[in-house]
């Protein structure tokens, strides 16, 4: 039996584990998938223990996405062009990191192409979840400018400094100003990568005051809750609203894709579990 898991802290939100157990039955493979708890000041004898114990493959999770990668063999392009994994597949002794964070993202992204296009899009946190928003958005995207808002101003301008272009303008700004509520009433679109709102903390919101109005768009990378504060609020306002469920699946198809070889439709599994 070849053993996976996922990895981070906390970890127990997590429906991987889930997810994953009923795609490896639907696919007749004889695997566990586990969640595993790794404190980050343990991250490297986490790891180390993890390979030795012959492990196949691992998801990466809050908070190790960025801090992982000096502590894997090799990585993949797309993992280069983030600057976080999600997903290390495990082979011939090697640990080799990749993001399917990405392929997730596009698909959530992808019915807000238009609005997206030449409209001004605010990036919520600054970690390896919005790397990989980041990354999608400069790359696939031609957004009139993009916002990154995140509660520590430094991590704010360290990746608008990595992902801005002339073409389009990546601008760090403070989750707590004076002015949230201009800086956020300007956006066309707004995306949520912090993890303000996750079980079990679901009253909490990274936008706590701020009222939304109609034509805006906001996407929340959380798929626990469904519904997390922030999408409530923004609905109730008439704003078009998405859950992170869609992004949960197809990040979780191309990590299984890596680690199996096989293509599985993740809707229908999640939907086979009775979600
Ligand atoms: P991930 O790799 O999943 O993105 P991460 O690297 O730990 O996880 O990043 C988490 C993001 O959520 C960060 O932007 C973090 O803000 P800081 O850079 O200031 O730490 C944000 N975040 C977490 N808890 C938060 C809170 N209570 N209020 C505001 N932002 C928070």
């Amino acid at each position: 039996m070849q053993r996976y898991a996922i990895i981070g802290h906390p970890v127990s939100h997590s429906d991987s584990p889930r997810l994953h157990h009923a795609a490896f039955a639907a696919a007749n493979l004889d695997c566990r998938y586990e969640p595993i708890d790794i404190d980050p000041t343990e991250l490297r004898e986490g790891i180390a223990s993890l390979k030795a114990s012959g492990i196949a493959g691992f998801n990466v999770t809050i908070p190790h996405k960025e801090a992982i990668l000096p502590l894997l063999d090799r990585v993949d392009d797309t993992v280069r062009a983030v600057g976080a994994a999600n997903t290390v597949v495990h082979r011939d002794g090697i640990l080799t990191g990749h993001n399917t964070d990405i392929h997730g993202f596009r698909a959530l992204i992808a019915p807000f192409e238009t609005a997206v296009n030449g409209g001004a899009v605010g990036v919520l946190g600054a970690g390896g979840a919005s790397r990989a928003v980041l990354h999608v958005l400069t790359t696939s995207f031609t957004a009139r400018r993009i916002v990154v808002l995140n509660r520590t101003t430094e991590r704010a301008e360290q990746i608008a400094a990595a992902f801005s272009s002339p073409g389009v303008p990546v601008v760090p700004e403070s989750l707590f100003q004076d002015d949230l509520q201009g800086l956020v009433g300007d956006l066309d679109v707004i995306i949520n990568t912090t993890s303000v709102g996750m079980k079990p903390y679901t009253d909490a919101s990274p936008l706590e005051d701020v009222k939304f109005r109609k034509n805006q768009i906001v996407v929340d990378l959380i798929y626990t809750p469904a519904e997390t504060v922030l999408l409530r609020g923004a609905r109730e306002a008439g704003a078009t609203v998405a859950g992170g469920l869609e992004m949960f699946l197809q990040q979780a198809a191309e990590s299984f894709r890596l680690w199996t070889g096989k293509e599985l439709d993740m809707r229908k599994v999640w939907e086979g579990m009775g979600g």
